[in-house]
């Protein structure tokens, strides 16, 4: 959740399906920033755009699900008196077919209420005490119901098999959770800034805008980082023990931008201390190089990908090392909001209206994506 504005008018730039790897004098979408970037692309970088459809549909998750060749995609806010039971909330998009040329979607508006305005998702894979196959989404929550961390059964995505994992601290229903990211051992750990509140669909917060711990083996939650802006965007590096967070806080939420706000990306260390996972030895990951980042994923080779929005129509994909060092940048006009990996050298971005693929060298697999 972050700026919303649409931008085509570079789209026809790289609308050719078939876009070339950079060359000088060419206008490309490809920034290299270190001659590393090449091996990211590999030898033959292209953009796909797979929708481009009139309503803001494409917003955030792009959580590939392998078995079923299919994406999830959570809607921005839209007003379709045709979506089930209300007209006025954010839905899932199943896109089906990826394996073929002809990929088709679907709103799943019987979810509307079952899952209350879904944003980010991740595959979730073990559950603290079991194997399973499942896609979680942090939900925003709406004015009758709280928000919080839900799953999905991707192979069948109907709201008898959505399961909520948690939808309060405490007394306190979250403000609007936005994204969230998985570990191998059922750990989710989740990200709560008050956009929800600020578009007017859930109450006001009463709580801060921090990040928190979901355990499935214990069935708890704690607040485990604060001292955010807005905390939005959160990933973990492929070895489970780094957590990164964006802050979007400089989006103050009414399509104002504040310049002295936060929009940097940290970096923790996961840390057990008395039995227990704790993010320690915060530091500034990554100042991305346009806006801030609201979609953010990690590879198996440990860089990180933020998707960022000026906020003034300009929209990128940041490629930055572990080592928090810019290789390169994917720029994607449209409404930005979230990235995810598909199969190998496969990136899927969203535009609002648009669903980008970006094809990138085989060696690029995101992490958690292809497991099992
Ligand atoms: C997307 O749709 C808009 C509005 O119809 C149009 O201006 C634009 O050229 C389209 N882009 C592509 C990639 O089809
Ligand atoms: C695409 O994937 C679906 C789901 O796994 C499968 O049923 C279908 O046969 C596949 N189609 C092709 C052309 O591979
Ligand atoms: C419909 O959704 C909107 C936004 O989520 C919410 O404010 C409203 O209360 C909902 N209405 C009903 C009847 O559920
Ligand atoms: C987890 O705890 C919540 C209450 O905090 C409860 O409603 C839910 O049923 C519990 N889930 C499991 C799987 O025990
Ligand atoms: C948006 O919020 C900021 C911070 O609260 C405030 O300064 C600004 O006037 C607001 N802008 C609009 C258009 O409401």
């Amino acid at each position: 959740m972050y700026y919303r504005h649409v931008e085509l008018a570079l789209l026809a730039a790289i609308v050719g399906l078939a876009v070339s790897a950079p060359t000088a004098g060419k206008q490309t979408p490809f920034k290299a920033y270190t001659s590393s970037f090449a091996s990211v692309l590999g030898s033959s970088p292209s953009i796909e755009v797979l929708f481009n459809i009139t309503q803001p549909r494409l917003h955030e998750g792009a959580v590939y699900h392998p078995p079923t060749h299919s994406l999830f995609i959570s809607t921005d806010t839209i007003n379709d008196p045709s979506i089930a039971n209300n007209a006025s909330a954010q839905v899932l998009v199943h896109v089906t077919g990826l394996n073929t040329s002809t990929p088709t979607y679907n709103i799943l508006s019987e979810l509307v209420s079952a899952l209350p305005n879904p944003a980010g998702g991740i595959r979730y894979l073990y559950d603290g005490s079991a194997t399973v196959d499942l896609i979680a989404f942090a939900c925003a929550g709406s004015m009758t119901q709280p928000g919080g961390v839900f799953t999905l059964d991707p192979y069948n995505p109907t709201s008898s098999a959505v399961q909520a994992l948690t939808t309060s601290y405490g007394v306190y229903r979250y403000n609007s959770p936005d994204d969230l990211t998985a570990l191998s051992n059922g750990d989710i750990y989740f990200t709560d800034p008050a956009y929800g509140v600020y578009n007017g669909y859930v109450p006001d917060p009463t709580l801060p805008n921090q990040v928190y711990l979901y355990s499935a083996a214990t069935n708890t939650t704690r607040a485990v980082a604060d001292g955010f802006g807005r905390p939005n965007g959160i990933t973990h590096g492929p070895d489970g023990k780094t957590i990164y967070i964006g802050d979007t806080g400089a989006s103050v939420g009414n399509g104002t931008i504040d310049n002295e706000g936060p929009r940097s990306t940290y970096a923790y260390d996961i840390v057990e201390y008395s039995g227990q996972s704790f993010l320690t030895n915060r530091r500034v990951f990554a100042m991305p190089v346009i806006g801030a980042f609201d979609g953010l994923k990690t590879d198996t080779m440990g860089r990180v990908w933020g998707y960022a929005s000026s906020g003034t129509g300009v929209n990128e994909l940041e490629v930055w090392s572990s080592g928090g060092e810019l290789l390169g940048t994917i720029n994607l006009p449209g409404e930005g909001g979230d990235v995810g990996f598909g199969e190998k050298g496969q990136v899927y971005a969203m535009g609002g209206n648009l669903l980008y693929r970006i094809n990138v060298d085989e060696s690029v697999v995101g992490t958690g994506v292809l497991s099992s």
